[in-house]
């Protein structure tokens, strides 16, 4: 069946940016800032169960992001459970925005895009592109330099590295 343009409204859209966050990067940051010009209100919204041991706390990860973003008013940080599209219906959002880096990052982000149309046909996932200079960057990458030592600060916002330099005192 053809795609139904039908439901096409001009009311500004909720878009969700869901993720682990551990710790955000400036990556992140460059997709929040481009997301949040695009949609009228933009929730960041941390991943409570991770499968992957995290660095820092939920609560660590949520004032990161708060800190991170204040100065977007229609930026707001959130921490959801359970499946993505339960909570996106329950906050009204009709979309999902992703990162996609690098080819590499395509097969897992279109499977989990995939699914989630599967579960629900009328949430659309966005992909958008962080500037050039992040296309390398990832919490993982960060986090394993912080921890021997290596230079963070220009990969992560300044509150973000005095936490890292604490964790790995
Ligand atoms: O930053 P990440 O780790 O790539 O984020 C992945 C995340 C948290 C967005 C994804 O694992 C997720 O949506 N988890 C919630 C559970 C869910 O809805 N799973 C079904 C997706 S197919």
């Amino acid at each position: 069946m053809p795609f139904d343009a039908g439901n096409a409204t001009s009311k500004p859209v909720t878009a969700i940016y869901p993720g682990s966050f551990d710790p955000v990067t400036n990556g992140h940051l460059d997709l929040i800032t481009r997301a949040s010009n695009i949609f009228g209100k933009l929730i960041v919204a941390v991943a409570h169960n991770l499968e992957k041991d995290p660095l820092f706390t939920e609560k660590e990860r949520v004032e990161m992001l708060e800190t991170a973003t204040f100065k977007w008013d229609n930026v707001q940080i959130d921490v959801f459970d359970g499946l993505l599209m339960d909570y996106a219906r329950a906050k009204g959002a009709s979309v999902i925005v992703r990162g996609i880096r690098a080819v590499s990052d395509y097969e897992y982000e279109l499977q989990m895009a995939m699914m989630n149309r599967k579960i629900e046909p009328d949430i659309e996932t966005v992909f958008m592109l962080p500037a050039e200079q992040y296309s390398y960057l990832s919490s993982r990458l960060v986090k394993e330099l912080a921890r021997f030592g290596g230079p963070t600060k220009d990969f992560v916002p300044p509150n973000v590295h005095e936490r890292m330099s604490t964790k790995f005192k």
